[in-house]
């Protein structure tokens, strides 16, 4: 490679824009999650509405607690299980369930009503729930669209490492170290988890055009050009360019575990009240009136 595309690349890595730390809060029916987004100073990293990072909470037995039925409209969840057991039902008569590892990418679409629960099972035995929800916003044009799920069990979901093993990434959405993802998704979506040894490093390649973020939720990550410290339980935003540098110290004590977020920014006016996404206070109006009137399923 010549010096001056060693540079061009140089100057394409993203540099760290702005590091938040989550907030803790009960969400649903008073489970404990911490949420970098959305809070007062930062609504949403669109096309990204929000990030719940569930637990861990090692729920003694006959208390874990989920989510009761609640309906949804103009925007997609997706849930990613590390821990426990959870069960999804809606009032279309669809149900699932959550193991370790599995994914969950439904979008809502015109609308559901669903609840997320502890499995039956996990209820009754109690032990460690973990995991994440995020909220990934639909284009206009596909915010009443058919309601789909994609029910993605871990064995499905691709894994790649970096030769010398440093870097392991599970693909959800998108590509990463030569894997792409199953899950297809409506506007183009990155998300991958990576977890990093002592002194492993990865440039994950984006499209310019995509806002991206991370969430460390294990470990102190260094990330973007300046390897800007990124400890447990904060998100990072990062600037314009393409490659988003991630590192772990060589003197680390474990490694790191990282989620990597990104995609193209929709650019539309977001109406968000409650559990509905729309355009516009009319359309969020239309979807409540919608929902007592029983049409969202
Ligand atoms: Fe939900």
């Amino acid at each position: 490679m010549s010096e001056t595309k060693v540079n061009e690349r140089l100057s394409a890595l993203r540099s760290v824009s702005q590091v938040v730390t989550a907030q803790s809060l009960l969400e649903g029916g008073g489970f404990p999650v911490r949420r970098p987004f959305p809070t007062a100073s930062l609504s949403l990293i669109d096309p990204f509405l929000l990030l719940d990072h569930l637990g861990p909470v090692d729920w003694a037995r006959g208390e874990a607690i989920g989510a009761p039925d609640h309906p949804h409209r103009g925007f997609e969840t997706v849930t990613y299980l590390l821990a426990g057991r959870m069960q999804h039902r809606d009032s279309a008569g669809n149900q699932g369930n959550l193991e370790p590892g599995d994914v969950q990418w439904m979008t809502a679409g015109s609308g559901v009503v669903h609840s997320e629960l502890p499995h039956p099972e996990f209820l009754a035995s109690g032990g460690v729930l973990h995991g994440f929800q995020i909220w990934v916003n639909l284009p206009a044009e596909k915010k009443m669209m058919t309601p789909r799920y994609q029910d993605i069990p871990s064995a499905r979901i691709p894994t790649s490492r970096s030769a010398n093993d440093k870097v392991q990434v599970k693909v959800i959405a998108g590509e990463a170290l030569g894997s792409k993802a199953v899950i297809d998704t409506v506007v183009p979506i990155t998300y991958l988890h990576f977890t990093i040894q002592p002194g492993g490093r990865h440039v994950q390649e984006l499209h310019d055009d995509q806002n991206a973020f991370i969430y460390v939720f294990g470990g102190e990550l260094l990330a973007g050009a300046e390897e800007t410290i990124v400890v447990e339980g904060q998100a990072a935003l990062f600037g314009s360019g393409s490659g988003v540098p991630l590192a772990v110290h060589g003197d680390a004590e474990g490694p790191v575990e990282v989620l990597l977020l990104a995609g193209s920014p929709l650019n539309e006016p977001v109406a968000r009240r409650g559990p509905f996404v729309m355009n516009s206070e009319e359309e969020i109006d239309q979807a409540f009136t919608d929902y007592r009137h029983g049409l969202l399923g």
